[in-house]
């Protein structure tokens, strides 16, 4: 954005910004209007016409208390968020086991503001989901890039040994991962748990942005008698309301309680409540379309692949595709084709998020054009 001459001419390392601040980059994906956009793992299904309804009477209600400050411990919507999880996974969380925030992101935050910070580290196992790196950095965790095999899987050892060594006071499991797809077994995340316990021990938190589109099951079962392990989960993805900016992380009681210390007062606005409990009534209308997803999902896997691409076996709504030469050159081509996907600077490969049917040939069509160009 643009300001007076006097402002232009004032950067930001012009300003006593913190040291590990200067020189970086903001985190964004280019917000770019073409006529297909499938770069951030958006659902493309906007929310079903009674849903918005029900959204704005909802909103109403909570209109008319707007002088007052919202519930600040969101119980009601504690509530039904551990219903939700309850009912999807067959394992029982009640409201105290429950904790919500402005998107997964602010979750993020609010455990590294607990359980990292100046002088404490956090490690995740690379590439993964970028945030978790640079959420470190903003709370003053140091970062450490712990390894991946070359098929994207978890290389446990090194994993372990890693652990062993650097003893990092949280550590990451992103599972499917972001931006690979691939889902990780729950027996290494067990093994990472261990590890993490005869390191330090440590919190491992699990993030399942994702797990909705996965054909396994989600790990919040193995919350069971590990009070240090804490899964992360988002209405941004299955429930196709990233706009509302609702996260939420499931773990044991004293885990709520503990980040409870570094929440803002009132941070989740009465309207966004209101929002989030009206979205829940509409749950099972909601995850239909995450049925289409997947189906849209395995057809994009299946005709990559005839068409001579690398892909990595995914579990969420998005596919790793490749492998190119110069991925920049491949995602420009793809862009001139009018279709936006995601260059998250893996060499050689470019990421996908799956559309509607009419979007993913769109891009079906631009990559089979790519290939062409790049046999001939
Ligand atoms: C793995 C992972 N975790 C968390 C998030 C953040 O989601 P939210 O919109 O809930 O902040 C994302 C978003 O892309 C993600 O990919």
């Amino acid at each position: 954005m643009e300001g007076t001459d006097e402002q232009v001419n004032l950067g930001i390392d012009d300003l006593p910004v913190r040291d590990e601040l200067r020189g970086k980059s903001p985190y964004g994906a280019p917000q770019l209007d073409v006529p297909v956009r499938l770069n951030t793992n958006e659902n493309p299904y906007p929310l079903p016409e009674p849903l918005v309804e029900r959204i704005a009477e909802r909103v109403r209600e909570a209109a008319r208390d707007l002088n007052r400050y919202p519930d600040r411990d969101a119980v009601e919507l504690r509530t039904q968020l551990a219903r939700y999880l309850t009912d999807s996974t067959g394992y029982e969380v009640g409201p105290a086991n429950v904790w919500a925030a402005n998107g997964s992101n602010e979750v993020i935050q609010q455990l590294l503001q607990t359980f990292g910070g100046p002088g404490r580290t956090a490690i995740g196992f690379e590439p993964s989901y970028s945030m978790h790196g640079l959420i470190a950095r903003g709370t003053g965790t140091g970062w450490i890039s712990g390894p991946r095999n070359a098929d994207f899987t978890i290389d446990l050892a090194a994993a372990e040994r890693a652990i062993a060594e650097n003893k990092p006071d949280v550590v990451f499991v992103t599972t499917p991962n972001n931006p690979t797809g691939n889902a990780v077994p729950p027996e290494t995340v067990l093994a990472l748990y261990e590890a993490a316990q005869a390191a330090k021990p440590s919190m491992v938190v699990v993030d399942e942005a994702y797990v909705e589109f996965s054909h396994g099951d989600s790990l919040l079962p193995l919350i069971e008698g590990r009070p240090h392990l804490v899964v992360s989960r988002t209405m941004s993805k299955a429930f196709g309301a990233a706009g509302l900016r609702l996260g939420y992380l499931a773990a044991h009681p004293a885990v709520v309680d503990a980040v409870q210390l570094v929440r803002l007062p009132y941070h989740l606005s009465a309207v966004t409540q209101a929002t989030a409990l009206a979205a829940l009534e509409h749950t099972d209308t909601l995850l239909k379309y995450v049925e289409q997803l997947k189906a849209e999902r395995d057809r994009l896997v299946s005709e990559l692949r005839a068409t001579g691409y690398e892909v990595v076996e995914s579990d969420a709504n998005f596919v790793q595709f490749g492998l190119f030469e110069d991925s920049h050159t491949a995602w420009q081509k793809i862009l001139d084709q009018g279709v936006l996907v995601r260059d998250n600077g893996i060499p050689g490969w470019l990421r996908v998020s799956a559309g509607t049917p009419e979007e993913n040939d769109a891009f079906l069509d631009a990559v089979r054009e790519l290939k062409k160009e790049q046999s001939t």
